[in-house]
């Protein structure tokens, strides 16, 4: 993969966070959805490569751009997989709440899972606990893994995950273990990238939230050494012979780093549309816009934090009026 791609991808979930920011806190997550996948598609064009879309907006005949199989770039360089979430946190956006953000993954042609859209049991931590936890332990024993992975005391140990009926079970044995929980209303791809920087102050992601997010958390999560394994969960036949077409019939299956991610490159970047523990959103100062992206590269190991200062009067076109 070229390595110039890294930056040139920073372009696109740039305009995707300034074109959706417009809708913060406006309680029109659909608009703010439109907004970054049309701003994202456009930037897309004028990237060096012959893309597919392997995680996008929905199939071909649900969504009109960035779908399932679609060709992006300039139709040269490097024949790589897209993974793309336009918009992570539609209702943060709404709600002009914290965490969410414009999202893009890039490997080699063929190395992510195409999981489709549907459900994920995830458990992801940072570089120091890599190896030391087991989606099938016990809650008990992974918690008690990352303490000792980390140097803590359990009580110190803090997991997060979403908050959701369906994770009662889940908190009640997080308590009873003695450690402490973040619970967040959307937005777990921000979440599982957090456990591997120490200053946002979460150790490890618990519970089930969506599985295209759960391939865009892993590449973040081997760009920085982390680690995420996971299981789908289809909830109906047409779900059950979707993982069975990807090759998946034992849906009991743990999937590790590498039947998500496999090989050894890929690029992920990520800006912040609202802020985050990790990013600031964009914010809106007049005639600029400022925006803070991550991007990295699993290769290399480089992590960059871009600042990014944008004239709304040289370029008007990045903004829209809602
Ligand atoms: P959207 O951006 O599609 O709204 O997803 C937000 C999100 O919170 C993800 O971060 C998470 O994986 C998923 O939704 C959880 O799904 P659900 O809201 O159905 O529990």
């Amino acid at each position: 993969m070229e390595r110039s791609l890294t930056m040139e991808i920073v372009r696109v979930t740039e305009a995707a966070a300034l074109k959706s920011a417009r809708w913060m806190g406006r309680g029109k997550k659909d608009e703010a959805d439109d907004a970054a996948t049309s701003a994202m598609r456009a930037v897309f064009d004028t990237i060096p490569m012959q893309g597919t879309v392997v995680i996008g907006e929905g199939e071909m005949d649900e969504a009109p751009m960035l779908y399932i199989g679609e060709k992006l770039g300039t139709g040269e360089g490097p024949r790589v997989d897209v993974a793309v979430d336009p918009l992570e946190g539609t209702n943060i956006v709404a709600q002009g709440t914290w965490n969410a953000l414009a999202v893009i993954a890039i490997a080699d042609h063929k190395k992510l899972l195409h999981a489709p859209d549907m459900y994920m049991q995830k458990l992801a931590v940072g570089p120091q606990a890599v190896g030391k936890v087991d989606i099938n332990a016990s809650t008990l024993e992974n918690l008690l893994a990352v303490a000792k992975a980390k140097g803590k005391n359990i009580e110190d140990v803090v997991a997060v995950l979403l908050d959701r009926p369906r994770h009662e079970r889940l908190i009640e044995e997080i308590r009873q273990a003695g450690a402490r929980i973040k619970l967040i209303p959307d937005g777990d791809v921000a979440a599982a990238m957090n456990t591997a920087f120490d200053d946002t102050g979460v150790d490890i992601l618990f519970g089930i939230g969506g599985a295209p997010e759960g391939v865009l958390s892993a590449v973040a999560l081997k760009c920085l050494g982390g680690e995420i394994q996971g299981k789908l969960i289809p909830s109906n036949d047409e779900e059950r012979d979707r993982c069975k077409k990807m090759g998946i019939t034992d849906f009991d299956k743990a999937l590790t780093m590498e039947d998500i991610c496999g090989g050894d490159d890929a690029i992920f970047a990520a800006t912040g549309v609202t802020d985050g523990e990790l990013l600031k959103g964009v914010q809106f100062k007049g005639q600029k816009a400022t925006t803070q992206t991550v991007v990295m590269r699993a290769k290399s190991g480089t992590v960059r934090f871009i600042d990014g200062e944008h004239s709304l009067q040289k370029k008007p076109n990045l903004v829209i009026k809602p």
